[in-house]
Order: C-alpha cells, then sequence, then structure tokens
C-alpha cells in the first residue's frame, strides 16, 4: 500500500463481529475469562487474549500496529504521554548506571526529564550539538547505551542528519532513537533512514486535534518485547484516547499537507516584514539543515519559529495583541497556536542555557493549523502592527 491508503486502512479492519466500520471503544478496564484456568493461561502467556487494559486493549494494540506500519517499523507500544513514552526508551533500553548521549536542543520537558528525572534513576545525560559529528563521536563513551535525537527540534527547528547518527551511533553497536514528532510519518520515516527507534508525542499531529496527550515507541518485535514489561510502570494509553489518535490518524496526510502548505506562505509573509528579525524554518534555503532537510523529509511541516525586532518585550506585547491564533504551547493541532519559548515550553531551560544553545529571549513559535491561510496572515500583520 501507497502512504495515503496507510495512513486511512493500516492495522484497521471493519469489527469483524458486527460489521462496525469505525472502530468500537473496547472502554474496559478489565477482560472476562471463560473460566479460572483460561485466565490462568492467559497469564502465563500460553494463550492469546485480553487480561486488563494497562496490559493491553484493542484499541491501543491496533494503534500500536497501525504507527508501526506508517513508521515502517515492526511492532510498537503506546503510552499515556509522549514523555512516558521517552522515559520509557530511556529505562528499558539505557538502564541504570549507563549513560545517553542527546542534543542539547531538545523539546523542554525532555530536556526537564534528562536534567532531573534521569539522574535519579541512575542514568546520566550528555548534551551536545549532534550536527558537530566530531563532538558526537567524542560524546560516546563506554557507558553510552543510547543515542537519542529529536528532528525537526523544538523550538528551533534545528534539523539533524538521521542517516549520519545512526552511522555514528551503529559504529559504537548503539542504537539511534529519533524523536519524530514533528515530522510525524507523512514526512519522515527515520527506520528508512537507520534508525532503530522511533519515539512520538501523539498528543501533537497524530491525534491531531489537540483533545489527548499520548505517546509512542516503535522498533523491532525484539525489542518492543522486552520494553513491555513497562505495562508495570502504569503509564498506559487509555482506550479512549487510543481511539481519538486512531481517529485523529485517518486524516493526518491531508492535514500535514495544509499545515505544511500555510506555514509556507507565512514564512514568506513573516521572511518579507519588517518587524521581524529572523525566521526558522526548514524550508528557507537560508536554514542551516534545508539540505539534509531536503533529502530526510517529504515536506517541511507545519511549525516555525521567528524573532521579533525588539525582544522580549516585543514578543509578548506581539502575541498579546493576537486575535484568532491561540496563545496556548503544545503543536500539530488544527488550530493555530502561538508561544513564547523561553517563558513557556522551554521554561526548564535558565536563560544562560537558552542563549548557548540559539533560543533567543524573543523567540516565538507558532504551530500552524489548517485554517484559510489569509486569515493567520491578517491576525498576524494586526498583531505586529501594534507593536
Ligand atoms: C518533540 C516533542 N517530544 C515529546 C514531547 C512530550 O510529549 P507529551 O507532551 O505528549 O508528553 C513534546 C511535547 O511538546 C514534544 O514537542
Amino acid at each position: 500500500m501507497e502512504m495515503n491508503t496507510k495512513i486511512v486502512h493500516g492495522g484497521q479492519h471493519p469489527d469483524p463481529s458486527t460489521g462496525a466500520v469505525a472502530t468500537p471503544i473496547y472502554q474496559t478496564s478489565t477482560f472476562a475469562f471463560k473460566d479460572a484456568e483460561h485466565g490462568a493461561r492467559l497469564f502465563r502467556k500460553e494463550e492469546k487474549g485480553y487480561i486488563y487494559t494497562r496490559l493491553g486493549n484493542p484499541n491501543t494494540d491496533m494503534l500500536a500496529q497501525k504507527l508501526a506500519i506508517l513508521e515502517g517499523a515492526e511492532a510498537g507500544l503506546v503510552f499515556s504521554s509522549g514523555s512516558a513514552a521517552i522515559f520509557g526508551v530511556m529505562l528499558g533500553i539505557a538502564g541504570k548506571g549507563n549513560n545517553v548521549v542527546s542534543d542539547n536542543i531538545i523539546y523542554g520537558g525532555t530536556y526537564a526529564q534528562f536534567m532531573k528525572v534521569l539522574p535519579k534513576t541512575g542514568i546520566s545525560v550528555t548534551l551536545i550539538d549532534t550536527t558537530d559529528f566530531e563532538k558526537l563521536e567524542q560524546a560516546i563513551k563506554p557507558d553510552t547505551k543510547l543515542l537519542f535525537i529529536e528532528t525537526p527540534a523544538n523550538p528551533t527547528l534545528k534539523i539533524v542528519d538521521i542517516a549520519k547518527c545512526a552511522e555514528i551511533a551503529h559504529s559504537h553497536n548503539i542504537p539511534l532513537v529519533v524523536d519524530n514528532t514533528f515530522a510525524t510519518p507523512y514526512l519522515q520515516r527515520p527506520i528508512e533512514q537507520g534508525a532503530d527507534v522511533v519515539v512520538h508525542s501523539m498528543t501533537k499531529y497524530l491525534t491531531g486535534h489537540g483533545d489527548s496527550i499520548g505517546g509512542a515507541i516503535l522498533g523491532t518485535e525484539k525489542l518492543i518485547k522486552e520494553l513491555k514489561m513497562l505495562n508495570d510502570l502504569g503509564a498506559c494509553y487509555n482506550p479512549f484516547g487510543a481511539w481519538l489518535t486512531l481517529r485523529g490518524l485517518k486524516t493526518l496526510a491531508v492535514r500535514v499537507e495544509r499545515h505544511s502548505e500555510n506555514a509556507m506562505e507565512i514564512v514568506k509573509f513573516l521572511e518579507a516584514h519588517s518587524k521581524i528579525e529572523k525566521v526558522y524554518y526548514p524550508g528557507l534555503t537560508s536554514h542551516p539543515g534545508h539540505e539534509i532537510a531536503k533529502r530526510q523529509m517529504s515536506g517541511f511541516g507545519g511549525v516555525i519559529s521567528f524573532d521579533v525586532c525588539g525582544g522580549r518585550e516585543a514578543g509578548k506585547a506581539f502575541i498579546n495583541a493576537l486575535k484568532l491564533c491561540i496563545i496556548a504551547v503544545s503543536l500539530g493541532d488544527v488550530d493555530t497556536l502561538i508561544e513564547h519559548p523561553a517563558s513557556m515550553t522551554h521554561s526548564s531551560y535558565s536563560d544562560e542555557e537558552c542563549l548557548k544553545v540559539g533560543i533567543k529571549p524573543g523567540l516565538i513559535r507558532i504551530s500552524v493549523g489548517i485554517e484559510d491561510v489569509k486569515d493567520i496572515i491578517a491576525d498576524l500583520e494586526q498583531a505586529l502592527n501594534k507593536i
């Protein structure tokens, strides 16, 4: 099947018992056993079947299978959030006493997990610029158990070379894990480019409508089987959430196309505006990662960042003057969302750290929605006129 067909039909079939075309919601915490022996057989894994939703549910299983198909992975596991999925990778692949190497530009919540949570589990994290391959080679030590990258990265849209990182990771016998939240499998499939594991915040484009928080890990059958122990962590996705993500996924292709088209128009508008200092978007030929993005992505996505002339205060005045764009964190929703990374999504970075990695005090991040682009531009324009 081609990608658009996989997005609609992959892993989903009419319900065999009723013929329902839309997937039924299995909103149940537990499943009845035929008798005591049946329950015992399921627990001993001698027979396949559902036991308890934290350990497996038709909606979450279907979602994991569908995402694996879309990412070109063998299997998947879904979680209550993207952050839980990332933690699952860290705990399940790196583990106590070991090290993880990652980029210094990542989502602020992942950064906080790396800085505050992982040290409590005995996992250390080394953050570097993974586009500097020499530094990357030096950062990987004998106790390093995985390389984790996010591309495009939140919030500066930094592009990291997946194929090159996979080559370096494999030369050290460690896996490459890619957070593919910004691109989605519609625009970028890291496993096809050599990565071993993909993680997602399904909260974003995959669910697409800003109505559920969820996460996923996609990889080989062997890895996913090992990571099933994470069911005992308790961060399971709920059946209705999984149903919402399955429903959202059906329109992933058309939504991402529109998000990307709208973003390109907005980038042109911002680039030409006298009150905009700099625009960060991988579709711009001036973006340092443009050539790599062109190679590893089939489109540039719906997130743009930009610096407004006048820094933090001007940025604040600008977003406060918006009428249509909603001031909110998160991204990938059908609604246009706008936020100030330094004081919101990336407030876990100190001001000095922000500056060091290129998150300027006045940087604004916009997740372009699927509204008429003229209306979004008119809103941005009237707000810029006020500063
Ligand atoms: C790139 C990226 N990865 C992971 C996460 C965390 O996902 P969640 O909020 O679903 O825990 C986010 C959230 O914004 C993100 O932007």
